[in-house]
């Protein structure tokens, strides 16, 4: 795992988006798994600027993003179908045709879990996974438990991770779902390439247990350690609790 700690969230956008980029450039049809939340917002922000700029056209990728909250549909301003299309895919040529998502609204979860799995097999897997982490150490949705989760599933959000983002919902008066779906960890450690985005001292302790910890499913980013081309990105803040690096 390479860790590259910069000093603040507009200079991690910077590398993280090139790698992004290059990983286009060298294979227009690539693969991309998306995360959301606040961490990866800046590095969009890169890419749409490279894609205005005529650097990059995302036009032939195929997308797949981590997750989404059951229950609320696409049009909802806190699902991550809307957020993708706010904070990147609507502002860029990514072709709506080839963006994959985990409904929230479907009746049977595990026939969505399954059509979500087997689509990402028939797309011959993800060349590149984006990552956040959760302050408990979640990677997607997959929270801290006994085991690691392979393919998607549907999952029981914790309270730690409904305290983290409720106030999304609060701000425009509703109530945060408990529920979600997610791509397991299998799904996200058979992707070829992974790059991590942690800012803020509030993820400290994640990823103290990421870098140091020992593979865990008490944090499921943890595993991220066995996987052989990982680069997590971290702010001063968010590195704050390692040790000594060489
Ligand atoms: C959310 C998402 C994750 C994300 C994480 C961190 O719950 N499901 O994919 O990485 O929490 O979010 P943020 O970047 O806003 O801190």
């Amino acid at each position: 795992m390479k860790v590259i700690v910069l000093n603040d969230a507009l200079e991690i956008s910077k590398d993280a988006a090139e790698i992004i980029i290059n990983q286009v450039n060298k294979k227009k049809d690539s693969v991309i798994g998306f995360a959301t939340g606040a961490s990866p917002v800046e590095t969009y922000k890169r890419i749409i600027e490279a894609y205005e700029r005529g650097d990059v056209s995302l036009k032939h990728i195929t997308t797949f993003n981590l997750d989404e909250y059951v229950g609320l549909n696409r049009e909802n301003v806190n699902s991550y179908f809307w957020f993708m299309k706010d904070n990147l895919f609507g502002k860029t040529d990514v072709d709506f045709d080839r963006v994959n998502f985990l409904s929230g609204l479907a009746e049977d979860t595990e026939a969505e879990c399954e059509r979500y799995s087997k689509r990402i097999r028939e797309c011959g897997g993800i060349d590149l996974q984006i990552l956040g982490i959760g302050t408990n150490g979640h990677i997607g949705f997959n929270e801290p438990g006994e085991k690691f989760a392979d393919g998607p599933f549907a999952v029981k959000l914790t309270q730690s991770t409904i305290d983290s983002n409720k106030k999304y919902f609060e701000a425009v008066g509703d109530t945060m779902p408990e529920y979600a779906l997610t791509m397991g960890i299998g799904d996200i450690m058979r992707a070829k390439k992974i790059i991590l985005i942690a800012t803020g001292a509030s993820k400290a302790k994640a990823v103290k247990a990421l870098v140091e910890g020992e593979v865990t499913a008490e944090c499921p980013a943890s595993i991220l350690k066995l996987h052989s081309d990982v680069t997590v990105f971290l702010d001063n803040d968010s590195a704050a609790l390692l040790g000594e690096r060489k």
